[in-house]
């Protein structure tokens, strides 16, 4: 019974501390309802895009069970800024084959910035317990040397094939 209710507990835990979440963001992030609508995480702002003196950041939104886009291109060997947020609830991608992670969570923008020194496919499974789709939740980033990641058109730049 005891082992029940921590399993429940370590599940659940998100619709407990999300108000503690929300409170850390002072109410000021992004509305989990309008994120497709309105602001930084509409559709055409998604994906790797390049900022102001080369700076790269990639946008991405987390939902019951997917993430958007379901797969992002960065070049190897330099600062990669993420920023992502959730439609529902908390999420976390993890970069796997790498030590890297970051947790999305409705209603606040997390940002994390992360070097890739491996070129390569890797798949970001999401690894925070979402609900009944979550063992099925994963994107894929692909990490292409700078010159190729220099030659592509920033359209392509912002999402990529999935293999
Ligand atoms: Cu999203 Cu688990």
């Amino acid at each position: 019974m005891a082992l029940v209710g921590l399993v429940l507990l370590s599940t659940r835990y998100y619709m407990v501390d999300l108000p503690v979440w929300r409170s850390f963001g002072g109410g000021k992030g992004p509305d989990p309802t309008t994120l497709h609508l309105q602001g930084e995480f509409v559709e055409s702002n998604l994906g790797t895009a390049e900022g102001p003196a080369g700076s790269l950041t990639v946008r991405m939104i987390a939902q019951q069970f997917v993430f958007v886009p379901q797969c992002i291109v960065v070049p190897m060997g330099v600062p990669i800024t993420f920023r992502i947020t959730s439609a529902d609830v908390v999420h976390m991608l993890s970069f796997l084959g790498t030590n890297s992670g970051i947790k999305a969570v409705p209603g606040s923008v997390t940002e994390g910035t992360f070097t890739f020194a491996k070129e390569g496919e890797f798949k970001i499974p999401c690894h925070e317990f979402c609900g009944a789709g979550h063992h099925a939740m994963r994107g894929q980033l692909n990490v292409v040397p700078g010159d190729h990641f220099a030659s592509l058109l920033p359209g392509e730049r912002r999402t990529c094939e999935l293999r």
